[in-house]
């Protein structure tokens, strides 16, 4: 699998997910088997590119390359010229977000929402390339599968974007429409693929080994991106990747493994936000990691009420360690409401 110059590990990826895969996350779904991890979407507004949020979401100090930026915004010369800014400061792929159901840009509807305006959407992959082709920098861009089900347009915008100079396209398998409810369809991605010689990533609602290998094999898809399953459950990448290599099932971490992934992960994660604001943006991924876990709901409560970030470590490693009395390994955790919406995506970057 390769993206321009670019060759990857495997065709396991993560998800953008804006609030979610920061340096810290992305280099741990890395460790865990993920080829491939694309930044939280940086906006194309200039005026908020030395904001705390926006400068936090370019550091990529330490982790594995590609380093691949998303950038987001309605202006054709505005995502060009973001796209040199984050090359100057490493980016080495750029993604364009035509995925999130609700990014307000300049008070215009960014995201998906520019799948209705074809013509906008291919001059903006066109400006987008223009810049970063001379500078050797291929251009990725992730969308959905239309508008609504009436206006299922991801087939014609992928030949546009092929044909203007696209090196990858993943396609998130529901309209925007139907923002994050209802299944993820596979049709229109295989008919994507069947149509582009450019890769093609299937994405939406893979969960499992067995999920992933269905989804290759009916869309016939260069790669797999993952996103909510990897919450509190990074592991996934190399359960996928050993059951599409052997067609068995890896076993599952011991407490013990997980208790100190997810330490180094929340030490990780103190350092890029500082102790107060990490302390608080870690307990989503504290509550991802004991979501569905013997227990696990009244760990969460509890930790939400510590304030110091060695108190919620502790408590963490504690809690873990008393699942490691009666589990040598993680049990399987019961299914949890993954209904959420990302508020996050609908703030500006
Ligand atoms: C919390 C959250 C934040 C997201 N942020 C982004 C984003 O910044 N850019 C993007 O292209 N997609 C974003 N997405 C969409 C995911 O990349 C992915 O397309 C979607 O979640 C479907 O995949 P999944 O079923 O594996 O989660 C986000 C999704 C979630 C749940």
């Amino acid at each position: 699998m390769q993206i321009g110059p670019h060759l990857l590990p495997n065709r396991l990826f993560v998800a953008p997910m804006a609030g979610v895969t920061d340096r810290p996350f992305r280099q741990l779904c890395r460790r865990l088997g993920a080829g491939y991890a694309v930044s939280e979407m940086v906006t194309s507004r200039k005026e908020l590119w030395n904001s705390l949020k926006t400068s936090r979401r370019a550091d990529h100090s330490g982790e594995p390359g590609p380093i691949a930026v998303q950038i987001a915004g309605t202006d054709a010369a505005m995502l060009a010229e973001a796209a040199v800014h984050n090359i100057e400061r490493g980016a080495q792929i750029i993604d364009i977000n035509m995925g999130c159901p609700a990014k307000k840009v300049c008070n215009k509807w960014a995201g998906s929402a520019l799948m209705r305006n074809e013509a906008l959407a291919l001059e903006i992959a066109e400006a987008v390339v223009a810049v970063c082709a001379p500078r050797g920098v291929p251009v990725t861009l992730k969308m959905r599968t239309g508008w609504s089900a009436d206006e299922r347009n991801a087939l014609r915008l992928a030949r546009l974007f092929e044909a203007a100079g696209i090196a990858m396209l993943t396609i998130h398998g529901r309209t925007r429409e139907q923002g994050y409810k209802g299944l993820a369809e596979y049709d229109t991605i295989a008919a994507v693929k069947a149509a582009l010689a450019i890769p093609v990533v299937a994405n939406g609602d893979i969960d499992s080994p067995e999920k992933a290998r269905d989804v290759l094999a009916y869309t016939g898809a260069d790669a797999l991106m993952i996103g909510r399953a990897a919450q509190g459950r990074p592991w996934i990448f190399r359960e996928v990747t050993h059951f599409l290599a052997t067609g068995e099932h890896l076993a599952a971490p011991t407490v013990a493994e997980a208790r100190d992934w997810f330490t180094e992960h929340l030490h990780d994660h103190y350092g890029l936000y500082g102790e107060l604001s990490g302390m608080r943006s870690a307990r989503k991924h504290i509550g991802w990691a004991v979501r569905g876990l013997p227990g696990g709901e009244a760990f969460r409560q509890h930790m939400n009420t510590l304030e110091h970030c060695q108190a919620q470590l502790q408590a963490l490693r504690d809690w873990f360690d008393e699942l490691g009395q009666t589990h040598d390994r993680l049990p399987p955790a019961a299914a949890a409401n993954d209904d959420q919406v990302p508020a996050d995506e609908a703030g500006v970057a």
